[in-house]
């Protein structure tokens, strides 16, 4: 369903860092890789790694809430010679607090970024794999199967993301393109570091005791490593199990 060729590219945003990261360095082991982000030194930090292993890669920097970031990005793909395959929309953000006095702006800025993003780098790659077919990753959430108190925001976001994904693994589905929405728990990285922090000083803990609180939310004591997400990806946009398609990948750990 997804025979890849040495043309063959993977689009993934926030690729400079993170989960993001991990998972361009694993596909540029299949295909070329376009990393998007806003920070340039990360995504030319991604790409420097990628090339010392022997791949290939190069970057488009951007924010994932203009439309022309992601025209870019497969403006880049077309001058390069190469087909869009795989699309990871991986790039996001999760800001928390109280409902009642959440910030618009800052509500606005979580969907846009979040969901709007994926909208916008879905529509852009979608005319190139459906030549070909391909497969598109929604960096979704354990927060887009269940709701979070003071989470509002990013558990719609990644909520949403897991619509888009079932909606367009509906639509697709017959024309060779797989969608399909990755649900991992808590992983290694800023954002569950600021997690921690932030049970460090809600509930008085040290480093190590907020860490091993958050920890204990998978049921094998662990902070998932990047590495695994990608690896997982990886598996995804093998497209040996088209039938993943429309249906959450949970990597949680169990609940
Ligand atoms: N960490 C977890 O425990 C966890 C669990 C489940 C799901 N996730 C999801 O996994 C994804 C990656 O998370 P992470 O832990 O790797 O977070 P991270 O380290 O904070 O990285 C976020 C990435 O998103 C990019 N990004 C953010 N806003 C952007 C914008 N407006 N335009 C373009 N790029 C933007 C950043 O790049 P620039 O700063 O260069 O723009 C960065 O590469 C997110 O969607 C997150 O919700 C994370």
């Amino acid at each position: 369903m997804n025979t890849l060729t040495p043309h063959s590219v993977s689009v993934i945003t926030g690729g400079g860092r993170g989960i993001g990261r991990a998972v361009a360095l694993r596909m540029a082991l299949e295909t070329a890789v376009i990393v998007v982000g806003r920070i340039e030194a990360d995504l030319l930090s991604a790409c420097a790694e990628i090339a010392a292993a022997g791949g290939q890669a190069v970057h488009v920097v951007g924010d994932v809430r203009d439309r022309e970031t992601a025209q870019r990005a497969v403006a880049l793909a077309r001058a390069k010679g190469w087909t869009v395959r795989n699309l990871v929309c991986n790039a996001g953000i999760g800001k928390s607090g109280p409902f009642e006095t959440f910030d618009p702006t800052l509500w606005q800025e979580i969907l846009d970024v979040n969901l709007n993003g994926a909208f916008h780098f879905c529509q852009a790659c979608l005319p190139e794999m459906l030549a070909d077919g391909g497969t598109i990753c929604l960096m979704s959430s354990i927060a887009g199967l269940k709701g979070y108190a003071h989470d509002a925001a990013y558990d719609a976001s990644k909520h949403a993301l897991v619509g888009l994904a079932r909606s367009l693994a509906q639509e697709f589905g017959k024309r060779g393109i797989s969608v399909v929405p990755i649900c991992p728990g808590f992983v290694e990285g800023h954002m569950t570091e600021r997690t921690v922090r932030g049970v460090m000083t809600r509930r008085g803990m040290t480093h190590e005791e907020a860490t091993a609180r958050v920890a204990h939310a998978n049921p094998q004591r662990r902070i998932i490593p990047e590495a695994e997400i990608a690896e997982a990806v990886a598996f995804v946009c093998s497209g040996k199990v088209p039938s993943l398609s429309g249906n959450p990948l949970v990597l949680s750990g169990g609940e």
